[in-house]
C-alpha cells in the first residue's frame, strides 16, 4: 500500500500507507465522529463521491448505504485517491434529557434520557451519544423496546475515560445528548419463542441482555432462557436481586451470577460466566446465543458456542470496543 490523497471539500490530505482515512483525518485535526475504531458503532460513516471505496471498508452496512458508496473510515485503507464526504444527513436524530442518574455499583452509573422523539428500536440495539464538544460514544439501550421515549443505559466508569468519566461526575438532571438512530444486530428477534435462548455479558454487558430478556419475557418467550453475569469480584455485579427476582416469577428464566476470583456468596458461581454457562450446558444446537461486553470475551465465548454446536448465525454478539487511542 502506498501513501493516498484524500480530497474532503476544499481540503487534500494525504492518507499513509498502512494509515486509515479516520487517523488520517484526525491527524490532520479534521473534526469527524468516532467511537469504537473498529467498524462497529458506524459513527465515523464517510461518503466517497468518486467510485466505490475498499469493500473491507464497507463491513456491516446497509446494502443500501453500501450502494450510495458509504464507508466507514476507521476501516478504510485507501488503495487509490479518493474524494469524499461526510454524510449528507445527520443520524443524530433527536436528543435525550437527562432525567434520572443513580449508582449500581462503584463503577456502573443507571443513566435515563427522556427523548424529544420516540424511537423505533429493538431491545438490545446501541445507540451513539454526542455530547456538546462533538465527542460520541456508543452505550447499549438496557429496557425493552415498549419505553421507546425513555431510554437507560449502563455506563461504567473507565479511568481517564473521556465520556464515562464525564458522564458518572459532571453530567446533570437537565442537561442534553444528542442521540443516534439505533444500531447493531444483537437483539432479540420473536420467530422462535420456543427455542432457548444463551445470554454471557460481563460488566456493564449485562445492559443489552437485560433489555434483550425483559422483551423476550414480556413477548411471552416460552423457551428456556439462561442468563449469565460475570464480574471479576462481587463489587463488578450489580442487579442481584431484582435478576433472582425476575427468575423467581419466571420458571423459564436461570439465572447465573458468576465472579473470577475470590469466594463466592451463596447463590453466586465461581469462575468465568462463560465457563461457568459452558460447564453447565451440554449442547447449544438449536440455541440462540447473545454475547455482550469486553471484546476478548465475547470473540472466545463466539468459538466455544460453536463448537458446543450452535450455529453462527444463531450467535448475536455486541463487543464492547473502547476508542483507547481516540486523540479528540
Ligand atoms: C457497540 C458498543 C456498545 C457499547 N455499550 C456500552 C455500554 O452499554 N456500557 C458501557 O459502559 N460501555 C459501552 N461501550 C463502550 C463505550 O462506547 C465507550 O468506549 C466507553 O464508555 C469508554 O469511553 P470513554 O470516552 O469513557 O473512554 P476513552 O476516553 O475513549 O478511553 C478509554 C480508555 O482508554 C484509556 N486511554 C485513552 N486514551 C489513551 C491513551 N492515549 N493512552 C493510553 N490509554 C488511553 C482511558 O484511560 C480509558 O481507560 C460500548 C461500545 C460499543 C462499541
Ligand atoms: S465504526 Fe468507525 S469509529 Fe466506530
Amino acid at each position: 500500500m502506498t501513501e493516498q490523497k484524500i480530497q474532503l471539500g476544499a481540503q487534500t490530505i494525504s492518507c499513509k500507507a498502512d494509515e486509515s482515512v479516520l487517523d488520517a483525518l484526525l491527524r490532520e485535526q479534521v473534526a469527524i465522529a468516532h467511537s469504537c475504531r473498529q467498524g462497529v458503532c458506524h459513527s465515523c460513516l464517510l461518503r466517497s463521491l468518486e467510485g466505490a471505496p475498499p469493500i473491507e471498508a464497507q463491513h456491516g452496512l446497509k446494502e443500501g448505504l453500501k450502494q450510495q458508496n458509504y464507508f466507514l473510515a476507521c476501516l478504510c485503507y485507501p488503495q487509490q485517491a479518493m474524494r469524499i464526504a461526510h454524510r449528507h444527513h445527520s443520524n443524530f436524530i433527536t436528543h435525550g434529557t437527562v432525567s434520572a442518574k443513580q449508582a449500581l455499583n462503584a463503577e456502573t452509573l443507571l443513566l435515563t434520557l427522556d427523548l424529544d422523539e420516540p424511537l423505533d428500536y429493538y431491545a438490545g440495539q446501541f445507540v451513539n451519544l454526542r455530547r456538546d464538544d462533538g465527542l460520541v460514544r456508543s452505550y447499549s439501550i438496557a429496557n425493552n423496546s415498549i419505553y421507546n421515549k425513555q431510554l437507560t443505559f449502563h455506563i461504567r466508569r473507565l479511568a481517564g475515560g473521556r465520556f464515562s468519566a464525564w458522564a458518572h461526575e459532571d453530567l446533570n438532571l437537565g442537561d442534553r445528548l444528542a442521540v443516534s438512530e439505533p444500531q447493531g444486530l444483537c437483539y432479540y428477534l420473536p420467530d422462535k419463542p420456543d427455542s432457548p435462548l444463551l445470554l454471557i455479558g460481563t460488566g456493564s454487558g449485562l445492559a443489552p441482555l437485560a433489555g434483550i430478556i425483559s422483551e423476550a419475557l414480556h413477548q411471552g418467550h416460552r423457551g428456556d432462557i439462561y442468563l449469565y453475569h460475570g464480574s471479576r469480584d462481587l463489587n463488578g455485579l450489580y442487579w442481584l436481586e431484582e435478576m433472582q427476582a425476575l427468575a423467581e416469577s419466571h420458571a423459564n428464566f436461570h439465572y447465573y451470577p458468576c465472579i473470577s476470583s475470590g469466594e463466592p456468596p451463596e447463590h453466586v458461581f465461581a469462575g468465568r460466566a462463560n465457563d461457568v454457562a459452558f460447564s453447565q450446558l451440554s449442547t447449544l444446537k438449536g440455541w440462540r446465543i447473545y454475547l455482550c461486553g469486553h471484546p476478548d470475551m465475547v470473540n472466545n465465548t463466539k468459538r466455544q458456542a460453536y463448537l458446543k454446536g450452535a450455529s453462527l448465525a444463531d450467535i448475536y454478539a455486541d463487543a464492547f470496543h473502547v476508542a483507547s487511542s481516540s486523540l479528540d
